[in-house]
C-alpha cells in the first residue's frame, strides 16, 4: 500500500436493516459511507486518503480533475485540496448532454438553476469549477488537460486526477475498506454497490481476491456502458503493478449489470425513485438518484429474483447533496 493520510471518520457504521430484511425476506445489511464525515460524506473520502497523501508526497500545489457539474467526487476532492492548501480545478460538464436532457425532461431539466446541490457546496470550498455545458466526455478530458498544461506553463506542480479518483492509488481505499468490514462483521455472501468510474468496484473485487474472500462483489452500473469492465481490468492491472502482485484480473472477473441504469448517467427513472422510496419507508435512509438509488434498485431486483442468498451488504456510497440539485424533486410518473 502507498502512504495514507487520515481524512474520513472510520470505521463507518455497518448495521442490519431489519425492517427492510423482513419486507424482502432476505438478510440485508448496510455500510454507511454516506457517513464518512468529510465534506458531506461519500465513498470518495476513502480514495482521497491515498490520493491526497500522494499529492502531498510529490509536492503538488495544484490538483486538476474532471467530472459532472453535480459530481460528488469534485465536492470531496475540492474540500480535501482546500484542507491541505492545494489549489483545486475541475472541468465539469452538464451531463446528460442537452439533447439527452431534452429527451428525458422535455420541460427543460437541467437548464434551470445551476446553483443547487453539490455546486453550492463547491462554492463553499472555493473550488475552481470550469463549467463546460455541452461537452462530451472526451472534450471534458481535453479541457482538463488544457487547464493542467496552462498551470504547468506558469510553473505550478500539477497533480492530475481522473474523474472519480479511480486510479490504482485511489482504489486502495476500497481494498483497505475490506479490512474495516472484517473487523465489524463476519464475511458477507455478497456486497451490492453502485459503479461509476470503477475505483470502488475494482478496489472491492481486487481486495476480495487478494484476501481470499468468497464474497460476491455485485456492481450496479449507473451508466449504460457494459464495456466498463475492460477499464476495471486495466485498473486492476495497475493495482498489480503498484502492489507488486500478479492477480491478473480480466473483464470476466467483474460482475456488472447495466439493467438498472435507467438508460444513462444521471437519467431519472421511476424505478430508481421507487427504490429510493422503499429505503426511506422501511429504514428512514435517503439515497441519491444518480448512484445509490440505481444501486438499490439493483439490490431490490436481485432480491426479488432470489439472487441474494445468505447475507447481503448494501454499500451506501453517499451522494446526499444531489437530492438538492436542480430537477430532483420526487415526481409523479
Ligand atoms: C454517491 C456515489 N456512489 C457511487 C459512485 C461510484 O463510485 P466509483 O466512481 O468508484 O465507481 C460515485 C462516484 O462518483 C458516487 O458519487
Amino acid at each position: 500500500m502507498t502512504e495514507r493520510i487520515s481524512i474520513i471518520c472510520s470505521p463507518t457504521p455497518l448495521h442490519r436493516l431489519s425492517r427492510l430484511s423482513e419486507h424482502l425476506g432476505c438478510e440485508i445489511w448496510i455500510k454507511r459511507d454516506d457517513l464518512t464525515g468529510f465534506a458531506g460524506g461519500g465513498n470518495k473520502g476513502r480514495k482521497l486518503e491515498f490520493l491526497m497523501a500522494e499529492a502531498l508526497r510529490v509536492g503538488a500545489d495544484a490538483v486538476v480533475t474532471r467530472g459532472a457539474w453535480q459530481s460528488n467526487w469534485i465536492r470531496q476532492c475540492g474540500a480535501a485540496c482546500r484542507v491541505f492548501g492545494i489549489e483545486f480545478h475541475a472541468a465539469a460538464a452538464m451531463w446528460p448532454y442537452p439533447d439527452e436532457a431534452r429527451k428525458t425532461r422535455p420541460d427543460g431539466w437541467p437548464d434551470g438553476n445551476l446553483w443547487t446541490g453539490n455546486a453550492v457546496l463547491n462554492k463553499w470550498t472555493g473550488a475552481n469549477v470550469h463549467l463546460l455545458p455541452d461537452m462530451t466526455f472526451d472534450q471534458v478530458e481535453e479541457e482538463a488537460q488544457r487547464i493542467a498544461e496552462d498551470l504547468r506553463s506558469k510553473g505550478r506542480n500539477v497533480f492530475s486526477i481522473p474523474g472519480g479518483g479511480s486510479t490504482a492509488i485511489g482504489a486502495q481505499g476500497f481494498i483497505a475498506a475490506l479490512d474495516e468490514i472484517a473487523m465489524q462483521q463476519d464475511e458477507f455472501d455478497q456486497i451490492v454497490f453502485g459503479s461509476g468510474s470503477g475505483g470502488t468496484q475494482t478496489g472491492l473485487t481486487y481486495g476480495g481476491r487478494l484476501k481470499g474472500l468468497r464474497t460476491r462483489m455485485l456492481g450496479i452500473c449507473t451508466d449504460d456502458e457494459p464495456e466498463m469492465v475492460e477499464d476495471f481490468a486495466a485498473l486492476a492491472g495497475d493495482l498489480d503493478a503498484l502492489l507488486g502482485q500478479s492477480l491478473n484480473l480480466n473483464a470476466e472477473d467483474f460482475w456488472l449489470t447495466t439493467e438498472y441504469c435507467a438508460g444513462g448517467y444521471q437519467v431519472p427513472s421511476q424505478e430508481t425513485q421507487e427504490a429510493m422510496e422503499v429505503l426511506v419507508d422501511t429504514e428512514g435512509i435517503f439515497l441519491d438518484p444518480v448512484y445509490t438509488g440505481k444501486a438499490f434498485a439493483g439490490l431490490l431486483g436481485l432480491a426479488r429474483a432470489g439472487e441474494l442468498p445468505g447475507r447481503t451488504l448494501f454499500w451506501h456510497t453517499g451522494g446526499f447533496p444531489v437530492l438538492f440539485a436542480d430537477g430532483r424533486l420526487p415526481r409523479e410518473w
